[in-house]
């Protein structure tokens, strides 16, 4: 193990970290390859970021894998991007079971291809008893679409009688979000040097710290997210309160 790991502290570890794995295309373009190349490349970071994370402890890890802006990509990465995502479900599958994680998915994933969708709801299932880590793939995803649809089933809700308007608050909101079942992301981390959040967990992401590196996804490696964590560990969490308060609840 690296000296990073070795520096880490285990009990202050977020418990969710979510990632923009960013600069794929970028990454394939300095080595005058097509961009389908640096996503295959990207696989081999999504790989390493997943035992890291495991390994050292974190309990979710969600990944942003496609936006639902992305389809409006040249329809060859659509396709091949939809295609990697079969392929590698179904190649880590045994992975993912002998390390004991499980999958799970976010989005609108009606709208995703038959097959995509096929492999993602088989390696979900065949994963669902694992409780080591939970690994969950942002899918067809996008914040407003989400906020959306749970505004829509609220509204619903509250039309035939199930709850009433004066029930709602940001405890319930959250439970009409696909992220339902996770604790909010603690860390954000976003690759290739963009300062952006890019519609990715905004209501989740309320308390998150951010971290940003110039670090193209396909070059992420282990010590890069233990890099990351350590810079996490280093930050003073105030959720609003003051230095003074926060050092007298100790
Ligand atoms: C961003 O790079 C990356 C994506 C939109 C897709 C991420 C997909 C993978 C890493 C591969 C498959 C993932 C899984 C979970 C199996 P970009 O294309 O926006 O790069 P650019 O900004 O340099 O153009």
């Amino acid at each position: 193990m690296s000296d990073l790991f070795h520096q880490i502290n285990p009990e202050k570890l977020p418990a969710h970290v979510a990632i923009i794995m960013d600069g794929n295309g970028r990454w394939a373009k300095t080595k005058g390859k097509p961009r389908v190349f640096g996503h295959r490349n990207g696989v081999i970071a999504v790989r390493e970021v997943t035992e890291a994370a495991a390994e050292i402890g974190v309990k979710y890890l969600t990944l942003y894998a496609f936006s639902t802006e992305n389809w409006s990509r040249p329809a060859i990465e659509v396709n091949a991007l939809m295609a990697l995502l079969v392929d590698t479900v179904r190649k880590e599958l045994a992975t993912l079971n002998k390390n004991n994680i499980r999958l799970k998915a976010i989005g609108d994933l009606q709208k995703l291809p038959e097959k995509t969708r096929k492999a993602l709801l088989d390696g979900i299932e065949q994963t669902s008893k694992n409780d080591r880590m939970t690994l969950i793939l942002a899918l067809n995803y996008s914040s407003r679409w989400e906020i959306v649809e749970a505004a829509k089933s609220i509204a619903t809700d509250v039309r035939d009688g199930k709850i009433d308007i004066g029930s709602i608050d940001t405890d319930l909101f959250s439970q009409y979000l696909t992220t339902r079942d996770f604790p909010d992301p603690e860390l954000m981390i976003r690759t290739s040097g963009e300062y952006r959040i890019s519609n990715y967990l905004l209501w989740q992401a309320a308390y998150a710290e951010l971290y940003f590196t110039d670090v193209l996804w396909p070059d992420f490696r282990k010590n890069h997210f233990y890099s990351a964590l350590l810079d996490f560990q280093s930050r003073e969490r105030r959720f609003g309160k003051t230095s003074e308060q926060l050092a007298e609840a100790i």
